[in-house]
């Protein structure tokens, strides 16, 4: 299996190599630290800076609804109901939703015209409730499969551990 990444080829073993990495610079950025929304900033960024995708950010919980985090890419909603689109049914079940072709998932919400692949995965508090997603879409379609979903659940775990203590 090929997947792209800044534009280079990678085979799946240089996939698990890149996330391994990857994981371990998003934990040396935030630990330590006590600032929720800079500990997100500099998590998107390194995430979309390594993986070369087209939109990498955060939606969290407040009274209710899902509110815009920090990210990275082109300008997004502000505000996501829960079980609307992509973001509000992995907060409501809990899950990590990898999407395949976007225009395929029912009540998609389309920020960006060009996204056509997203993976959304929840951050959890530590008695386990969801307080936030990690949402991330590319330009191409089927670009999420189950190695991304793992990796990116272990990341969001770490960011979930370090920046909601
Ligand atoms: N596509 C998401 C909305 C957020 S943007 O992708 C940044 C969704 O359907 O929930």
């Amino acid at each position: 299996m090929f997947f792209v990444a800044k534009k280079h080829y990678f085979c799946a073993m240089d996939k698990n190599k890149t996330y391994q990495l990857l994981a371990k610079q998003v934990e040396s950025l935030i630990e330590g630290e006590n600032n929720t929304t800079g500990q997100l900033a500099n998590a998107a960024a390194i995430i979309h800076e390594t993986m070369g995708w087209w939109w990498t950010g955060f939606y969290l919980v407040n009274d209710g609804d899902l509110h815009l985090g920090p990210f990275q890419g082109p300008v997004a909603c502000y505000t996501i109901k829960p079980g609307r689109g992509v973001c509000g049914t992995a907060w409501q079940q809990n899950r990590t939703i990898v999407v395949p072709d976007v225009e395929q998932f029912p009540g998609h919400i389309a920020c960006s015209s060009l996204s056509r692949s997203e993976i959304v995965v929840p951050l959890h508090d530590p008695q386990g409730n969801v307080i936030g997603v990690l949402d991330i879409d590319s330009k191409d379609v089927a670009t999420f499969d189950d190695v991304d979903a793992r990796w990116l659940e272990e990341i969001a775990r770490i960011i979930s551990q370090h920046a909601f203590k």
